[in-house]
């Protein structure tokens, strides 16, 4: 006998395109007779069992929408025996025979635990903007964060050259140089700084000093959240070059507004091979994308130390300056 009723959530911090991915799920599954049960707030609404069945109609328009019609949050409870307990007792009393997980680094842990320690079998779907997870080229929202910050550097470029200033620009990525290094590229920027690679000030102000002997006096440094403290940064080049720096953090912007297609589609992608894993019975597993072709991985693999080889696209931000 099949599997005949599943559950999704979405979980940690929302991104552009997780609607397009519950979409995928649902449509699949009705396609192939199996009911879905929306588990709301992530693990925290599957603890307290915030569940409705979504039919083939309630996910209609959603794929042009940002955040999660399942809403999400992060939940410390759901860390715990006793969290994890009563998450249990909730899916089997609601005969919710496996679980697709839609979420970052954290949320895939989450499962690895329901699907390993309770015996539940889950299925990850990569759905933050970081672009920290093995197993796929992109996760979903990634697309969309980039294009929204490349948005703000350009208008912020425009003030940059007219006032010919210093800009040091915040992204986010958590611990993932991700969005800001394409950022970087796409933007034009001078100069990148991720958590990935160690990168020396003075140099960086001697290579500013340098430029403004030659006439360059407007630069544009990305720099990603997890790589250091911005405004100590912009407050140290401004002592270290005597030039006007300023500095701004995109924030939370980069988590809202209308997915990209490239968001949209890879949502209904791997909503969809998600609840076809489950459907043949596999668990503990995430769906990825590599060179444009479904790719599983274990969700163990998945949440290693993301493997990433920024350099050229490094170097290629300085040559291009
Ligand atoms: P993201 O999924 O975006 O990385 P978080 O890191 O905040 O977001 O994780 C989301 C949720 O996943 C956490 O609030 C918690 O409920 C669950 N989670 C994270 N790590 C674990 C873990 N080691 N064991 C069980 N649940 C976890
Ligand atoms: O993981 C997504 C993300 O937006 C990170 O880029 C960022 O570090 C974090 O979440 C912000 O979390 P919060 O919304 O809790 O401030």
């Amino acid at each position: 006998m099949g599997i005949k009723r599943i559950g999704v959530l979405t979980s940690g911090g929302d991104a552009p395109g997780m609607n397009a991915a519950i979409r995928g799920v649902v449509r699949l599954a009705s396609a192939r007779k199996i009911e879905v049960s929306g588990i709301f707030r992530g693990f925290s609404g599957l603890i307290n069992e915030e569940i409705k069945v979504l039919s083939h109609r309630s996910v209609s328009n959603i794929i042009n929408k940002g955040g999660t019609i399942l809403k999400t949050s992060r939940c410390p409870e759901f860390m715990t025996k006793e969290g994890q307990k009563r998450a249990v007792e909730i899916l089997q009393r609601n005969s919710i025979e496996g679980v697709v997980v839609i979420g970052g680094d954290g949320s895939y842990r989450g499962a690895h635990v329901l699907s390993r320690e309770w015996n539940i079998p889950c299925v990850g779907v990569p759905g933050t903007i970081d672009n920290d997870l093995n197993g796929t080229d992109r996760t979903i929202g990634s697309d969309t964060a980039v294009e929204t910050a490349l948005d703000a550097i350009d208008k912020i470029k425009d003030t940059v050259n007219s006032m010919e200033r210093i800009f040091v620009v915040e992204v986010m990525g958590r611990n993932c140089g991700y969005i800001a290094m394409k950022t970087a590229l796409a933007g034009g920027a001078e100069q990148v700084l991720i958590p990935e690679v160690r990168f020396d000030i003075s140099e960086l102000c001697h290579e500013i000093t340098d430029g403004y002997i030659r006439g360059k006096a407007s630069w544009i440094i990305i720099v990603a959240e997890g790589a250091v403290k911005g405004p100590e940064l912009a407050q140290r080049i401004n002592e270290l070059t005597d030039l006007e720096t300023r500095f701004v953090v995109l924030g939370h912007v980069q988590r809202g507004g209308t997915p990209t297609a490239e968001d949209r589609i890879l949502g209904g992608r791997l909503g969809a091979a998600a609840v076809d894993l489950l459907a043949r019975g596999e668990t503990d597993k995430a769906v990825g994308v590599i060179c444009d072709k479904i790719h599983v991985v274990d969700l163990e693999t998945a949440t290693a130390p993301y493997q990433w080889d920024p350099k050229d696209d490094l170097s290629l931000v300085k040559i291009l300056t």
